[in-house]
């Protein structure tokens, strides 16, 4: 009995919470890659430290660190004394690639990192931390700011360009008209719902800094005659009339229980009988430990809102349930990320 307990303690190793406590190591290695623009400038070339340090306009000596602590984690090559992107640095992390990350690590790095800093002091004070400007939380802000949503809302966007392209093959919007998409940010759920849907247009209901970058990215992806944007706030304004399904992606998670029932009773009494909703969220599991994304996201919305939290299944569930919906079912969307960050979405009648 004895030796058994021993060997099995012999597994137990060090290197678990070294590797958990070192995590904002590797954050900061891929912050600093990207705000130098690293990864776009190697492009598809092979480069040597030196030649990358100078397009860089940087030190050669840290240059070099920094680029190993790249190919440590896999996100460059190192081959005879030069340096190439990987795959995923290629995809994600070049500007001006389709799926580029580059705002959300910036969003990440500029807006968060010190953030989760004073974890501590949000756990003692149980109050989030002002995230832009010095009171508001993160929502009144980018309700106030253009700089602000434009940060943010761009972030969101780099991040919601394939979750649209899955909710909109998984999700069949042919049996509607007109889709209201509640907190639209930059329009792309829409944007990617009504290209695929020839008999469907859409309304972004968003603040009216974070319309002014909507009509921006519409006007880009050439939607216009079919994405309208209309300013104002989910909480106090009457929804824009005549749409017969409403979305609701990465909203709810901003705001506490109570807010969160308002918004899908004021949905529910919005819609037309045979009407639709659609709620989308990164989903944290029932008990709320698991999977580990939902779950650290749940911690940055306490950091950064007042009442924000992730979002199960179960209370999305039982707030629809409540408002009056009825054939509520679930699909995922995994074909971004696995099941790491754990999308999904609701959706459900009247
Ligand atoms: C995380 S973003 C999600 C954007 C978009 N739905 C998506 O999934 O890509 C949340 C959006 O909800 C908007 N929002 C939050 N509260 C709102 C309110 N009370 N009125 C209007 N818009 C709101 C924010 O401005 C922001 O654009």
């Amino acid at each position: 009995m004895k030796s058994k307990k021993m060997s099995s303690d012999k597994s137990i190793h060090s290197d678990e919470i070294i590797k958990i406590a070192t995590g904002f190591h590797l954050s900061k290695i891929l912050f600093a890659a990207v705000e130098f623009d690293i990864f776009s400038k190697i492009g598809r070339k092979k480069l040597q430290a030196k030649e990358i340090a100078k397009m860089c306009r940087l030190p050669v000596r840290s240059t070099t660190r920094l680029l190993n602590g790249n190919v440590a984690v896999g996100l460059l090559n190192y081959e005879k004394g030069k340096y190439s992107n990987s795959k995923v640095s290629e995809k994600y992390l070049i500007r001006g690639k389709k799926e580029y990350l580059g705002d959300l690590m910036k969003a990440y790095n500029n807006i968060l990192y010190d953030k989760w800093g004073n974890l501590e002091e949000v756990i003692k004070s149980n109050k989030f931390q002002p995230v832009f400007g010095p009171q508001k939380d993160t929502i009144g802000n980018i309700s106030k700011n253009i700089k602000i949503a434009e940060k943010a809302i761009m972030a969101q966007h780099n991040y919601s360009i394939k979750p649209a392209e899955e909710l909109a093959s998984k999700f069949d919007f042919s049996k509607y008209n007109t889709l209201l998409d509640l907190g639209g940010g930059s329009g792309i759920l829409s944007i990617t719902a009504v290209k695929k849907y020839p008999n469907l247009k859409a309304i972004v209901f968003d603040f009216p800094p974070v319309c002014k970058i909507t009509r921006k990215v519409i006007s880009k992806y050439k939607a216009g005659t079919k994405v309208k944007v209309i300013e104002g706030n989910i909480l106090i304004d009457d929804f824009p009339k005549g749409a017969d399904i409403i979305l609701i992606s990465g909203v709810l998670d901003g705001y506490d229980s109570k807010i969160c029932r308002k918004i899908i009773k004021k949905s529910y009494d919005y819609l037309p009988s045979g009407g639709a909703i659609i709620l989308k969220e990164s989903i944290i599991n029932d008990d709320r430990t698991s999977p580990l994304f939902p779950v650290l996201f749940s911690i940055a919305l306490m950091i950064e809102t007042e009442g924000g939290d992730a979002r199960s299944r179960g209370e999305m569930t039982q707030w629809l349930k409540e408002a009056g919906f009825k054939k509520i079912r679930y699909k995922p969307l995994t074909g971004i990320s696995g099941k790491f960050r754990n999308l999904g979405f609701l959706y459900a009648e009247k």
